[in-house]
């Protein structure tokens, strides 16, 4: 099918990249110029394993384009994918002016009695889609026929392309048949379970689904708290309730908390519109209030232990959000650096891909920028391990130690063994764990 996908962020790069290469015609439309040049050169703006050789593989099979033109995209195509950024408000609640911007620009180009399915791929409070019908109908012409569905995305980063090759389940909110009906055609080749609802259940499972992941993850977090209380191992308990096939033992990993461009904004706008239809989720701001003590009560641990901050040498091991993608964006590792800076320590960070984009966004100013793992432990009083990269467990800690002023150790993502680190001497503080 021709298939045009309006914004080449993560969602929208991945999904053209994935329906090229099972088949579709895509054409992939951004107002950013300097990123369409990137790309038409063969430049892949993001980095995400396995991303490069599919977008090189199908534009030289000539199924992937990129362009700057709406026209141009919508023009040729069945269907059209909006796929924009959907930022937070100070409030919590979401910025949709970059969707309703989209739904004026296809209204503008769209043809007389040439159907086409409009898809909303951006995560959007419930009932955007109406909202987008509407202004489609009012900013196009006469005898303009479309219909709108919603089909939200559940990639993560880092294994977004597997995500979406293979993914769970696939969303399909529609309330026209023909529509539905072309969705399913383009997500044959996927061989993957296909859930059909209306269009407003299609949005809300988004919002819920992530919600329920911080949930989990906000729950093994306060159960944390509680082993750190009476000796027990969270990691232990995770896995004896996660056994239970009810529960899983996915996102039940205890940590510094939750970060990235995805949970905290899609949990705050869960609050919001749960608010705003009357219907306020008090459990979802516990959800967050136990995320945000989780680093407080990290940094209060590390400050207990050095007594007081300021020009104590501080490395910090990880950057990004997560592990295996070089996205900075809302992550509690920044955050620790940022929080340690505030306090005057001497910080000396590395991360093996966030390095260029923290400074490029001037996230970590005043941070010293080591260009190894063992470059930044060197005289330093401790070493913190904020994002759990599988390289930083492979390095050699006995030569850590001898680098290190004093041997401590405060593993916020529970990377390590406890028992080989304490045999080699070191201090070690972790969460949940004695
Ligand atoms: C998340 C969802 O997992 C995807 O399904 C969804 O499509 C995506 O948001 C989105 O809305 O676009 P992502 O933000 O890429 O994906 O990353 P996750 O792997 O979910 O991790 C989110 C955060 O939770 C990370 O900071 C991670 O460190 C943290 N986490 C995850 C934990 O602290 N513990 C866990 O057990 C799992």
């Amino acid at each position: 099918m021709k298939l045009c996908i309006i914004g080449s962020g993560y969602v929208g790069l991945v999904s053209g990249a994935c329906f090229a290469d099972v088949g579709h015609q895509v054409i992939c439309v951004d107002n950013n110029q300097r990123k369409v040049e990137m790309l038409l050169r063969g430049e892949i703006p993001i980095y995400e394993p396995g991303l490069e050789e599919l977008v090189l593989k199908n534009v030289a099979a000539r199924r992937l384009k990129f362009t700057t033109s709406t026209e141009e995209g919508v023009d040729g195509a069945d269907v059209v994918f909006i796929a924009v950024p959907t930022p937070p408000q100070p409030d919590g609640s979401v910025d949709l002016s970059y969707i309703e911007q989209v739904a004026r620009e296809i209204a503008a180009v769209l043809k007389k009695d040439q159907y086409r399915v409009i898809v909303d791929k951006s995560t959007v409070p419930v009932k955007t889609g109406e909202k987008v019908a509407d202004t489609i109908r009012r900013y196009s012409k006469p005898g303009v026929v479309f219909d709108v569905v919603s089909n939200p995305e559940f990639l993560r980063e880092g294994c977004a392309v597997p995500d979406l090759m293979k993914p769970d389940r696939i969303v399909i909110g529609g309330n026209s048949e023909r529509a539905v009906a072309m969705m399913q055609k383009i997500y044959e080749p996927f061989m993957a379970p296909v859930l059909v609802t209306d269009v407003n259940s299609a949005e809300l499972i988004k919002h819920a689904a992530n919600s329920f992941l911080a949930l989990k993850i906000s729950y093994i977090n306060a159960v944390a708290r509680i082993c750190e209380a009476s000796g027990a191992d969270v990691e232990k308990v995770a896995d004896g309730i996660g056994m239970d096939r009810r529960i899983g033992r996915n996102f039940l990993n205890a940590g510094i908390g939750y970060g990235g461009s995805c949970f905290p904004k899609d949990i705050a706008a869960f609050i919001a519109i749960s608010d705003h239809l009357g219907e306020p989720f008090h459990l979802l701001k516990e959800v967050q209030r136990i995320n945000a003590q989780q680093r407080e009560r990290f940094i209060d641990r590390l400050r207990d232990k050095l007594w007081v901050l300021r020009d104590k040498r501080v490395a910090v091991w990880g950057l990004t959000f997560k592990p295996d993608t070089d996205d900075v964006r809302s992550s509690v590792a920044i955050d620790v650096v940022r929080d340690l800076i505030a306090e005057k320590a001497l910080v000396t960070v590395f991360d093996p891909k966030g390095m260029e984009k923290a400074v490029e966004f001037k996230l970590i100013e005043g941070a010293h920028l080591a260009t190894s793992a063992l470059e930044a432990v060197k005289d330093a009083d401790a070493l913190v391990i904020a994002t759990e990269w599988k390289e930083f467990s492979a390095v050699d800690f006995a030569r850590v130690k001898e680098l290190m002023h004093t041997p401590l150790i405060f593993d916020g993502r529970n990377l390590l063994e406890p028992a080989m680190v304490r045999a080699l001497g070191f201090d070690y503080t972790s969460i949940g764990r004695a």
